[in-house]
């Protein structure tokens, strides 16, 4: 399929803005050309085969940004397969130099659009899925760009294995309200939130993002988990 400006090449609305920003510096331009290919998703091939099979569990986080959180989740939970997801090349970038300097061997990217890769998960492949602060797209003739939505959760109920958690959170009231309106309708998912605490405080294993640094200046965090409910 040929991409236009506003679709991908696999014909998805494209959900993110820019994919470069300011030039690299060398040590992580030297990065991109080294590392990346090593530890690059590649398309076609099943993301199973492309972790080392003593890992005990796969995650996934989309639109990871500057990797911070992936990157702490990869440090803190060697025994796990970490699949980030990002076309912010910059970003991308920025993760492969905490990779490089932890030397975390549970990492594997895919620079672009998360949902090219979808075909590659199989079934119940995931056991968490993180979508953190994505792009509020907070005008109304720009809502169809938002990745949550109902086919979006439909690919990621498929890939998640039952008991697995989607987790995702925003400092758009709207875009939550948005989130909770699919979701809860949604047959394979169920919220985890007992009380107020579980939807204002992020869970215990939580590393901020930068973008959530910054937000923090006055804004209201919520941070909602979802569990996939054990098929029938
Ligand atoms: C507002 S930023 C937040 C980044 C990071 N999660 C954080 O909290 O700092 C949203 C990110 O999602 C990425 N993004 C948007 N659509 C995406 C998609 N379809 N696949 C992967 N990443 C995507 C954007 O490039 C952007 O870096």
């Amino acid at each position: 399929m040929t991409a236009d400006r506003d679709t991908n090449e696999s014909g998805y609305l494209r959900s993110y803005g820019r994919r470069r920003g300011k030039k690299l510096r060398p040590g992580r331009e030297r990065l991109m050309d080294d590392l990346l290919p090593r530890i690059s998703i590649k398309p076609g091939t099943p993301v199973t085969d492309q972790f080392p099979s003593r890992l005990r569990a796969l995650w996934m986080e989309i639109g990871f940004g500057g990797g911070e959180h992936l990157a702490a989740q990869a440090a803190g939970n060697p025994d796990v397969g970490i699949i980030g997801c990002e076309p912010f090349l910059n970003g991308v970038a920025k993760l492969l130099s905490q990779v490089d300097e932890q030397k975390l061997e549970n990492v594997r990217i895919y620079a672009d659009d998360a949902r090219d890769i979808f075909p590659d998960i199989p079934d119940g492949a995931l056991e968490r899925v993180f979508v953190l602060f994505p792009d509020p797209w907070p005008k109304a003739k720009h809502h169809k760009r938002r990745l949550i939505q109902t086919p979006l959760l439909d690919q990621l109920a498929r890939m998640l294995k039952d008991g697995g958690e989607f987790r995702f959170a925003s400092d758009h009231m709207g875009y939550v309200r948005w989130v909770l309106s699919f979701a809860l309708k949604h047959p394979d998912f169920e919220w985890m939130a007992e009380g107020p605490s579980d939807w204002r405080d992020p869970p215990d294993d939580w590393t901020r993002t930068r973008y959530e640094q910054k937000a923090l200046a006055g804004d209201i965090m919520v941070y909602l988990r979802f569990r996939r409910k054990a098929r029938a």
